[in-house]
């Protein structure tokens, strides 16, 4: 059973963090999408997370804290440039990969050396961090591979009988995730995000872009791998609506996610032609289509330039094939 608590009512925080000092599982809103909690120094309670996701135990999650003074309770080295990124983006869309302290569960880091760790902007993250007084793990809180969820509902129609309990608040603003970053070595970008790569080289320099492709483990396996899909087959195309009016001569249901101006008779998502926008409905508008029967999606590509990076990213992976 999934306990469905809103987060407009002042005791479903505290019954919230009742249930992860439990060792229980909850789903709570960030300022990007919502998040599958675990305390992050419980093994046991991390696995549910990996369980309840059907999620790979190859890929690490993120640590949630509820305030950067917190830090020294999960890594074990804190340099300068994270100290900087902190000052300036936290609490905020930034996730920063550090090397880990003994305190981590091996599960958590999936056996690695490193952990991403980052300071929410939420008030209900953080009112819910604060009354929990552990960091949380928290993963995306959809099924593995799916689309990530910006409302309580999207949460309860992927994952709702697997955990123990939804704090419902609202529509989440940023709609994508977090930007990660590693501070291993010298700064790397492992997944574009809200905050873009020249925010980040405004305050600590050059960044190098992408990870580092190497032999076994991956570096970050939700950079490379199909995720944020939709169930329905989506294309990107430069010229969408020529693509919309063959697939309708071929007998598909299709429906058009754009940016611009579309004719009436398809089947639309309008979303807003600034990045910010754009993310923020991005995911929400997905699930809807997702929720109509098409046979295909077709996305009018977004512009170039690094402000859109992290939507273009977002993109690209919907529309992988399954693997
Ligand atoms: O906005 C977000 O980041 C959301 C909210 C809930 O905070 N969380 C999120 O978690 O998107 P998840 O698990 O869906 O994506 C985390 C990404 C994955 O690509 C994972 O591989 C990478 O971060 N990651 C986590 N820890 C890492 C580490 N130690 N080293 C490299 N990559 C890491
Ligand atoms: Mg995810």
């Amino acid at each position: 059973m999934t306990l469905m608590l809103s987060a407009a009512d002042a005791s479903s925080v505290l019954r919230a963090a009742e249930l992860l000092r439990r060792g229980r599982l909850v789903a709570f809103p960030t300022e990007t999408v919502y998040g599958l909690g675990a305390n992050a120094l419980d093994a046991e309670a991390v696995a549910g997370i990996f369980t309840a996701k059907g999620r790979p135990s190859t890929n690490p999650l993120i640590v949630h804290l509820a305030q950067a003074g917190d830090v020294a309770r999960v890594v074990s080295d804190w340099p300068d440039a994270a100290r900087r990124l902190a000052e300036r983006f936290w609490p905020g869309p930034l996730t920063l990969v550090l090397p880990r302290n003994e305190a981590v569960p091996d599960i958590v880091t999936a056996g690695g050396a490193t952990v991403g760790v980052r300071v929410p902007a939420h008030p209900v993250a953080l009112a819910l961090l604060r009354e929990v007084g552990q960091p949380l793990a928290a993963p995306s809180a959809n099924r593995s591979g799916q689309l990530s969820p910006t409302r309580g509902e999207h949460v309860r129609e992927s994952l709702a009988g697997r955990i123990d309990a939804i704090l419902d608040g609202g529509p989440t603003t940023g709609g994508i995730e977090s930007t990660v970053l590693s501070l291993v070595d010298r700064p790397r970008l492992l997944r574009p995000g809200l905050i873009t790569p020249g925010e980040l080289e405004a305050v600590i320099g050059p960044i190098e872009r992408g990870p580092v492709v190497v032999a076994g483990p991956l570096p970050s396996p939700g950079l490379l791998d199909r995720h944020y899909a939709p169930l329905t087959p989506l294309i990107v195309s430069r010229d969408a609506l020529a693509l919309c009016r063959e697939l309708q001569e071929q007998g598909v249901a299709v429906g058009l996610l754009t940016h611009e101006e579309a004719p009436g008779d398809l089947v639309v998502e309008r979303l807003p032609d600034t990045p910010e926008g754009y993310a923020a409905g991005l995911y929400a508008a997905l699930h809807r289509l997702d929720g109509r029967g098409l046979g295909r999606v077709v996305v009018a590509a977004v512009p170039e330039g690094e402000g859109w990076l992290a939507v273009r990213d977002r993109l690209r992976r919907a529309a992988m094939p399954e693997q």
